[in-house]
C-alpha cells in the first residue's frame, strides 16, 4: 500500500545447502538491489512442528544467518531479524485468529500433506493448524506487498490475501466513508484528482485492472496525505472500506530442481546435501561418489542423462557447450562419469569460494552477526509497531 516492500522468512534448519541457495537466497540477493527487503528467521514457525526440539533452534538460527550473509545478503540493504524478537507478530497472529474460519485452515493443502508425511510427529496442535495465520501476521505486520516463496507456500499467501480482505472489510468500515473519501480526493489537487477518478471509474465500470494499478501508483507517489486519507483512497478504488492491511503478492521464485546426492530431494536430514560452505575436498568427494544413471554400470555402457541426478546439476552449473559435451559423451559412452562430474565439482567450488570468504569474519567473531541481527530486530519492531497502531485503532483497541 505504501512503497514496495519485500518480506520473506525461513524456518531455521541449521546449515543451509545449495538447494536453499539456488531456490531462495540467490533471488533474495537480487531483490535487495531493487527493493526494501526484510528477511527473518521464523523460529516460531519451527516450533509448530518441532516443539519438542526447541533447544536446537537458537543454534540453527545463528548458522542460518551466517549462511545468508555468506550468500551475499547485505545487512546494509536488507533488514535481518528473528521472528520471536518482534512480539507484534504474536499480537497480530492472535487478532487475525479471531477472524479466521477454522475451515479455511483445514483446507490448506499443506495441512493434511504434512500430517500425512510427518507421521512420527504429533501435528494435531492448535499452533500447527494456525501456521498460515502466523505467516499472514509475519507479512501483514510490515504491509509487505511482495513475498518471494516457493510453490509450496503459495496456498499460505492465498490465506494471507483472504485475511487481509476480511480484516479490511470488517474493520475498515467507517461512518461517512464516501464523503471522507471524496474530501481526500480533493486534497490530491485538480490534475491528480481527475486522473484518480477516471482510473477508479475505469476499474469499477470496466474491471480495468491496469487502471487500478496505475491509480495505486499515483497514490504511492503522493506524499502529502494523512494515513487515514491514504487508507480511504486505496479502499475507495475498490469499494467503500479503508485498506488497513494491503493484500500481498507471492513472487514465485523460478526454482531449479536441485537433487540430492542420491537423486531424492536435497535435505540435510536425508544426509544427501551439499552444504553452502562445504570444504572443497568434501565437495569433490561427495560429487565423485554421487549416484549416476544405473544403466552405466560399466564405463563402456551408454547412459541417459535424464536418468541421472548429475544432469540437473549441469543444468544449473554448466554452459550449453558443456551440456552438449555431457549429452553426447554420456549417450555414446564417450566419457566416463568422473569426467562428466568434474565441471560440476569445479563450478560448485568456484561458486562457494566467495561464500567461504565472506563467512569467515562472522565465524571468527560471532558478535558481528549478533549486532546485525539486534539492529535488524529493532528496525523491524519499529515498522511492525506502526502497523499495529493502525490495527488496534481500526479495531477500537487503542484506549487513548
Ligand atoms: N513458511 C515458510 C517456509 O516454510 C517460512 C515463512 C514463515 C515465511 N513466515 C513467512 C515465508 C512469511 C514468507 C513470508 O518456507
Ligand atoms: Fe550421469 Fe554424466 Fe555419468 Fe551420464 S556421464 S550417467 S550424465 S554422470
Amino acid at each position: 500500500m505504501f512503497a514496495d516492500r519485500v518480506l520473506s522468512g525461513m524456518r531455521p534448519t541449521g546449515r543451509m545447502h545449495i538447494g536453499h541457495y539456488h531456490g531462495a537466497l540467490k533471488n533474495w540477493i537480487k531483490l535487495q538491489e531493487e527493493y526494501e527487503c526484510l528477511f527473518f528467521a521464523a523460529d516460531w514457525h519451527a516450533l509448530t512442528t518441532h516443539f519438542d526440539e526447541s533447544e536446537t533452534i537458537a543454534d540453527s538460527v545463528w548458522e542460518m544467518f551466517v549462511d545468508w550473509l555468506a550468500a551475499g545478503v547485505d545487512p546494509t540493504r536488507a533488514t535481518l531479524f528473528i521472528q520471536s524478537r518482534v512480539p507484534e507478530h504474536a499480537e497480530l497472529t492472535l487478532l487475525l485468529g479471531m477472524i479466521t474460519p477454522v475451515g479455511w485452515l483445514e483446507r490448506v493443502p499443506t495441512y493434511k500433506d504434512q500430517q500425512q508425511r510427518l507421521v512420527d510427529r504429533d501435528l494435531s496442535n492448535f499452533g500447527f493448524l494456525g501456521y498460515p495465520v502466523m505467516m499472514s501476521a509475519d507479512i501483514l505486520a510490515y504491509r509487505a506487498n511482495k513475498v518471494p516463496v516457493g510453490e509450496d507456500q503459495v496456498s499460505h499467501i492465498e490465506v494471507t490475501r483472504e485475511l487481509a480482505r476480511r480484516f479490511n472489510h470488517i474493520y475498515g468500515r467507517e461512518p461517512g466513508f464516501d464523503e471522507k473519501a471524496k474530501g481526500a480526493i480533493k486534497k490530491l489537487g485538480r490534475a491528480k484528482a481527475k486522473r484518480y477518478e477516471t482510473m477508479r471509474t475505469a476499474f469499477q465500470e470496466q474491471g480495468d485492472t491496469q487502471a487500478l494499478e496505475a491509480a495505486r501508483e499515483l497514490l504511492e507517489e503522493t506524499q502529502n496525505l494523512s494515513l487515514g486519507d491514504r487508507e480511504r483512497l486505496f479502499g475507495y478504488l475498490e469499494g467503500s472500506r479503508r485498506v488497513i492491511l494491503p493484500e500481498p503478492q507471492p513472487l514465485l521464485t523460478e526454482t531449479p530442481r536441485v537433487p540430492g546426492l542420491d537423486g531424492q530431494k536435497m535435505s540435510k536430514s536425508y544426509g544427501n546435501a551439499i552444504l553452502m560452505r562445504e570444504e572443497p575436498a568434501a565437495v569433490t568427494r561427495k560429487i565423485r561418489t554421487m549416484q549416476t544413471d544405473p544403466a552405466r554400470a560399466r564405463r563402456s555402457d551408454p547412459g541417459n542423462p535424464e536418468h541421472c541426478p548429475v544432469w540437473p546439476l549441469h543444468q544449473i552449473y554448466s554452459s550449453q557447450e558443456t551440456r552438449d559435451w555431457v549429452w553426447k559423451g554420456c549417450t555414446t559412452a564417450g566419457i566416463g562419469c568422473l569426467d562428466c562430474k568434474q565441471p560440476v565439482i569445479d563450478a560448485i567450488i568456484k561458486e562457494q569460494q566467495p561464500m567461504r570468504e565472506r563467512a569467515q569474519k562472522y565465524v571468527d567473531d560471532p558478535s558481528l552477526v549478533r549486532n546485525i541481527v539486534a539492529d535488524g530486530c529493532e528496525r523491524a519492531r519499529k515498522l511492525a509497531e506502526e502497523t499495529m497502531r493502525d490495527v488496534r485503532d481500526a479495531m477500537g483497541l487503542s484506549y487513548d
